[in-house]
């Protein structure tokens, strides 16, 4: 059997943070590399996204050309998925001449057998930006849930699909103008005609996740539609018509054929140019897609039934789709720059670090939480003092009392013998879980194999058996060199830098596997290092903060209405040392705020100041006293300080 895994081919107008990874790629890279430890014949593809609404909207807010954006980001994500250890075994773009090749291709055999089929439609047109509005340029409230700013394709708050006129008052994402429906054509492809064919389809497959399931037969249920796959855009795959010029090719239509075309590419570069047709045109194949739960309709139901289409190529065997991950409760958002950014991540943390708390984490059954006390938490507790501690007490154990070589044993009491023993079985319970896609499990039982090693060394005691019985501690510190030897394999998958640490530290031999159950214990030991260090609470305090500082929009800020104003009049609330309050005037109005600066003024210094304030806050009362607004003080090492101008001035100025 041969196994074709592939990861979502991330769009290439932004870069990546840390749900994606947690989505569509880690998971995939733990199983393509425990798949690689067994031995099977295993390829891991994937590339940049390149075409689409998602990049020309990125290029016109950076004013750059779409092909500079794609270009940028496909360096950026293609060296941020190296950093974070994934094992591509090839990393394309859609926008090469074999994908263009391969996706029109894919277009023509479909139309020549009659599943697409052109249709005059009307579209909406935007009147000030001149051009035709394709479905994410236009936004909307959605009918479905109700949430305003809705895209035209997908609603993300519900997840529900859309077709742009469903939009409730429908807006240009560029100027706001409401646009026009104008009649245009464009090609449908012939979704309705595979009803029956995906429902028989998706019966038999009864082991997939339950909320993939959930989600497909829904759709199925509802009966899905032809759905226009051509667009009146000027970046992306050429419909290969003479009739349609300037017209383009969906995004997700040409998208995923990237999966053919990256494995193409990738047989091309190994010098064995068919080899590919042994993965896409072999019944034999296990076709994986590891993707985020916003990608199923396309690629539990749109995708296979383009492969039904055009006939040769095999069909996905599991679509093991995540959940979401959440970032401190919220959702991340791009627009909001509310993420961790991968790049961002690497600057003070350790690529193995993430890996394990987002698969100790995974959003595999519903959405999951990232904090960062968590990835603290359980690096400092569960990497540093677990794993690390472990390997670490071993290794300087032997180093120090046997001079690095590491001691011999060939008899063994019940308690060795039972350590043996969980060692000999894990890597088949932990091989089930990753095989199963339970990687979330699949850790914990190795984490639980580290524990037990713990326990092990805690009862065997050969700090004592040193001295009391040489030979006893000989045995406990070859069944911990038989330990760390396993781990180093065992823990590849989720941990891939660590295991190549220990391996450089332990003069491994290489092992698959299945061998792990026995393993080779090399004779002596390499240069020992400390594994994981533990992360402080002042590092995190900070991660924590540079979050919650939200960027704005100039629209955003431009909403605070702040005014120069005079001081008229002062004096302490009563019944509190920090409060005073002012009459002001603005303009020619006047009015009384309260402000928390008794501390560091008294009322009758700030008659006649020029203070500057916020007009438009409501109006609050505090401690029974009515504000109506709210002056501006910066609060630094030297106390509470006002915010005043430059030089005395009218009131009623406005700062902008
Ligand atoms: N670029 C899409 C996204 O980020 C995923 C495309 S997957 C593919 O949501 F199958 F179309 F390649
Ligand atoms: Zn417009």
């Amino acid at each position: 059997m041969k196994i074709l895994v592939t990861s979502a081919l991330p769009y290439a107008n932004g870069n990546l943070h840390l749900g994606h990874l947690a989505g569509a790629y880690l998971p995939a890279d733990i199983y393509v590399r425990y798949q690689r430890l067994k031995k099977r014949d295993v390829i891991y593809i994937c590339g940049t996204d390149e075409h689409g609404v998602p990049v020309t909207i990125s290029a016109e807010k950076l004013h750059k050309t779409p092909h500079e954006v794609v270009d940028y980001y496909y360096t950026s994500i293609k060296k941020s998925f190296k950093d974070f250890g994934m094992t591509f075994d090839n990393f394309s773009r859609t926008t090469l001449p074999i994908h263009h090749r391969l996706a029109q291709d894919f277009f023509l055999k479909i139309y020549k057998k009659g599943y697409i089929y052109p249709k005059e439609i009307e579209q909406h047109y935007c009147s000030r930006c001149k051009r035709f509005l394709p479905d994410r340029y236009i936004i909307g409230t959605c009918p479905k849930c109700g949430t305003e700013g809705a895209r035209g394709d997908q609603c993300e708050a519900c997840g529900h699909w859309l077709e742009p006129f469903q939009l409730i008052a429908p807006k240009c994402l560029v100027c706001g103008e409401m646009p026009k429906k104008t009649k245009t054509k464009h090609w449908y492809f012939k979704l309705s005609a595979f009803q029956d064919k995906l429902n028989a389809w998706i019966e038999k497959k009864t082991d997939w996740k339950e909320t993939v399931l959930t989600f497909v037969k829904g759709w199925l249920k509802e009966g899905i539609e032809d759905r226009p796959i051509t667009r009146d855009l000027s970046w992306g795959v050429p419909v290969p018509l003479d009739e349609a010029q300037k017209k383009v090719l969906y995004v997700w239509f040409d998208a995923p054929i990237g999966y053919i075309s990256s494995t193409i590419e990738w047989a091309e570069k190994c010098g064995k140019p068919d080899v590919w047709k042994e993965y896409w045109l072999n019944k034999d194949t296990k076709l994986v897609h590891f993707i985020g739960k916003d990608n199923i309709v396309f690629h539990a139901l749109i995708w296979p039934a383009m492969l039904m289409a055009y006939g040769d190529y095999i069909l996905p065997s599991d679509i093991p789709a995540n959940q979401f991950l959440n970032l401190e409760g919220d959702k991340f958002s791009t627009s909001k720059n509310y993420a961790i950014w991968l790049p961002d991540y690497l600057k003070n943390f350790d690529a193995d670090s993430l890996r394990y708390t987002l698969t100790r984490n995974a959003p595999e059954a519903r959405d999951t939480d990232f904090t960062w006390r968590d990835f603290q938490a359980w690096h400092n507790n569960e990497l540093a003092d677990i794993l690390g501690n472990f390997v670490n007490r071993t290794l300087t154990f032997i180093n120090k009392y046997y001079n690095s070589s590491v001691p011999k044993a060939s008899t063994f009491i019940d308690s060795d013998k039972r350590m043996l023993d969980i060692l000999s079985k894990a890597p088949t319970t932990i091989g089930k879980r990753i095989e199963h896609f339970e990687f979330k499990n699949g850790l914990q039982e190795t984490m639980k194999v580290v524990q037990e090693a713990n326990r092990y060394f805690d009862q065997e005691k050969p700090w004592t058996t040193r001295k009391t019985e040489p030979a006893r501690c000989e045995r406990t510190m070859y069944v911990c060199m038989n330990i760390v030897t396993s781990l180093a394999v065992l823990i590849e998958p989720f941990l891939p830098f660590t295991s190549e640490k220990i391996k450089k530290m332990i003069n491994f031999i290489p092992q698959d596997w299945d061998a792990i159950a026995k393993p080779k214990v090399a004779p002596t030991l390499g240069n020992i290092e400390i594994l994981f260090t533990k992360i402080n609470d002042d590092v995190i305090s900070e991660q924590v903060a540079q979050l919650k500082q939200e960027e704005i929009t100039i629209e955003d800020f431009k909403k605070v209405v702040l005014k120069t104003a005079i001081v008229l009049e002062a004096e302490s609330v009563e019944g509190s040392t920090n409060l005073i309050r002012c009459m002001i005037e603005v303009g020619n109005k006047k009015r009384h705020i309260v402000a928390g600066i008794g501390r560091y003024y008294k009322p009758e210094d700030l008659i006649n100041k020029t203070i500057i304030i916020v007009e438009n806050l409501k109006p609050a009362k505090i401690r029974g006293v009515l504000s109506q607004g709210m002056l501006l003080a910066a609060e630094g090492k030297e106390g509470i300080i006002l915010l005043t101008t430059d030089k005395p001035m009218s009131s009623g100025g406005i700062v902008k």
